[in-house]
């Protein structure tokens, strides 16, 4: 039996995320020791990870620094301010003003804006206009506003706040957009400073519910158990996992959500690096509809809102099935105090169909084994959006990231008899603009070491001639990505193209390089012309692959501050100084896109679309690494290693 620790009894580690003591301390020695204004909100409070030689370096037991990554807006003075403060020395060791930015919207002015809205005059008119009366059964949702170059937006913090409205307090109010009404808050000032009031278009005349009660409930489902009678085949130590032959450690941020650190596989005996750290670093989702309702909608969940403070508290049976353990994750809230998400991240095991079989059909006999993989996810939900982010490990030294999008699409109310060009109508009168999601994932790789080198590897078809006269043969061909310039890259389905991370200096028994292969799946280019604005921000969406070399500044696709940006920032800048990528401590970027014109199969609810890439080792193990997992006892008194009679 596997004893799994209860939550709190952490061993410390360098990487352990900030406990909830933590992020107050961190909040209240900065209070003391800076003059912050009244009016100050608290951003986002994180661990400011120490140095990567601290971390690989560290003996259990020893002594190290714990220090807090504070970012703080002065809405008053209206300036941005980043802090580190040492827990150790109680201390502020870092204290800067960021001019010309704006942090991620804090979730307090999600809901003073929307008291805002709703306490203003002209909004209440129009929505009068629309045979609205009842304002407490307004939705307003809080939208970034991006940077389309206007001049009266600059240096003020704004919202473009859009509205539905729901016919009772439980009614899914997403069924009624309420079209063409745009309303600008000023978040500093909390303050409307425009109502945008265009054509009034009729609210769609049909109620969108997903209960039970209102959706139904199909009578032919028999009950399913996921039981392990023994427990799971993990241990956890705070935030250390260790399953099978993977140990790895988890952080939570308020930014990113989950993190993962040192993720190693034990190979006979050898504990060997594969990963330093892996998070989805940003996202953005442009729409593609350029009226006036419709063009700003580009949010970036993760830069923009942090995807980590909106994160959902899982049940298990609900969100999870089987045995689960769950970490607790702490945020922070706009005055400085912690607030305890529980249950924010899901770990367990699930059956996956097959590892390898092979039936010998000379004798008659069988070896097949079951595949296990450890699921580690989050789920977060954006206004009216769900995310879900899933890494799993597999018995077979895969590691995968699937991305799990469902929840409510943006939508708008169509025209009766209007057939929008942008977009489907989803049901009679709403409408869902076509849109794109992009996920950039930032994977920190340290394949047995720190130094790695990155191959491109596409097949190439022979040409015809004496070597192939029958015109079958095709080869890979490895090319080295050797400085910034050359690893930008977008997938190739049709050459088989993958990206591979080697360790030059480690070599297996066929004298290759060690190496762990970037394999895509689904992907997409945007839609964007050259001089969209948001793909000036969003720089990353253009690429699929970069590559840079490791800075511990570097740590975000689309910049330290997205919102209203006006561009250029984050991976475009890293990779103008071209650095040479060879036999280094390498940065992989995996830009991954899902591609979204709406269905009426997604309304009201989407149906999980999923999205994501494996990591997978080639020649990194002698052979297949799954070759020991046991054989599963047969059910029933059946043979397993039996082809006929079981
Ligand atoms: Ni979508």
């Amino acid at each position: 039996m596997v004893a799994v620790p209860e939550q709190g009894l952490r061993l410390s580690h360098p990487l352990e995320p900030l406990s909830a003591d933590e992020v107050v301390r961190a909040c209240a020695i900065l209070r003391e020791q800076r003059p912050l204004g009244p009016r100050t909100r608290v951003v986002s409070v994180s661990l400011h990870e120490p140095p990567k030689e601290v971390v690989l370096g560290y003996t259990p037991g020893a002594a190290f620094e714990r220090e807090a990554f504070i970012v703080l807006i002065d809405s008053e003075a209206r300036k941005t301010y980043e802090a580190v403060v040492s827990l150790t020395r109680g201390e502020v060791v870092r204290w800067e003003h960021i001019p010309d930015v704006q942090p991620a919207i804090v979730l307090d002015e999600f809901f003073e804006c929307e008291a805002a809205v709703r306490a203003d005059p002209r909004w209440q008119e129009a929505m009068r206009k629309r045979g609205v009366t009842d304002f407490d059964l307004a939705m307003v949702d809080p939208w970034s506003a991006g940077n389309f170059g206007i001049e009266d937006e600059k240096g003020r913090r704004l919202s473009r706040t859009l509205t539905w409205i729901r016919r009772a307090p439980n009614d899914n109010g997403y069924a009624r957009p309420i079209e063409n009404l745009i309303t600008v808050v000023d978040l500093n000032e909390m303050k409307v400073i425009a109502v945008e009031d265009g054509e009034v278009v009729p609210l769609p005349p049909e109620d969108a519910n997903y209960s039970p009660e209102a959706a139904g409930t199909r009578n032919d489902l028999k009950p399913i158990e996921i039981r392990q009678p023994e427990g799971p085949s993990f241990q956890v130590d705070g935030h250390e996992v260790r399953w099978q032959k993977w140990r790895l450690r988890l952080g939570f941020n308020p930014r990113e959500g989950l993190v993962l650190y040192t993720v190693s596989y034990n190979d006979q005996g050898q504990e060997r690096p594969i990963l330093y750290r892996a998070s989805i670093v940003d996202m953005v989702v442009p729409y593609g509809d350029p009226r006036p309702a419709y063009f700003r909608r580009n949010a970036f969940d993760v830069g923009e809102y942090g995807i980590g403070n909106l994160a959902n508290q899982l049940v298990n049976g609900c969100d999870c099935l089987g045995e689960i353990y769950y970490f607790d994750a702490v945020i922070n809230d706009s005055r400085g105090g912690a607030i305890t998400l529980k249950n924010a991240i899901c770990m367990h095991e699930e059956d996956y169909g097959i590892l390898w079989k092979h039936y010998d059909w000379r004798t008659d006999y069988t070896e097949v084994r079951r595949s296990r993989r450890l699921v580690i996810s989050f789920i977060a939900t954006v206004g009216n959006y769900e995310y879900g982010f899933y890494w799993y490990f597999y018995q077979d030294g895969t590691i995968q990231l699937e991305v799990k999008l469902t929840g409510i699409i943006s939508n708008g109310a169509a025209k009766p008899g209007e057939r929008p060009k942008w977009g489907e109508l989803v049901a009679p009168q709403v409408y869902g603009p076509n849109h794109q999601h992009f996920f950039c994932a930032r994977l920190d790789m340290m394949v047995d070491g720190l130094n790695n080198s990155v191959y491109e590897v596409n097949s190439v078809a022979d040409p015809p001639g004496p070597e192939n006269p029958y015109q079958n043969a095709f080869h890979a061909e490895a090319t080295l990505l050797a400085r910034e310039s050359e690893a930008q890259r977008v997938i190739d389905p049709f050459s088989g193209r993958y990206w591979k991370v080697v360790n030059p200096s480690k070599t297996n028994r066929l004298g290759q390089p060690v190496a762990y292969k970037l394999v895509p799946g689904e992907n997409v280019l945007p839609f964007l012309g050259p001089d969209s604005p948001v793909l000036k921000r969003a720089g990353f969406m253009t690429k699929h692959l970069w590559v840079t070399r490791y800075d511990r500044n570097e740590k975000y696709a689309a910049g330290d501050y997205p919102n209203q940006h006006p561009g250029g920032e984050g991976l475009p800048k890293y990779v103008q100084a071209n650095r040479p990528l060879d036999n280094t401590e390498v940065v992989v970027w995996y830009t991954f896109g899902a591609h979204h014109i709406p269905r009426p199969e997604d309304w009201p609810v989407m149906p999980v679309a999923s999205i994501g890439f494996h990591l997978k080792p080639v020649g990194f193990f002698e052979r297949n690494p799954g070759l020991d997992v046991p054989p599963t006892s047969p059910v029933h008194g059946a043979n397993c290693h039996n082809g006929h009679s079981g």
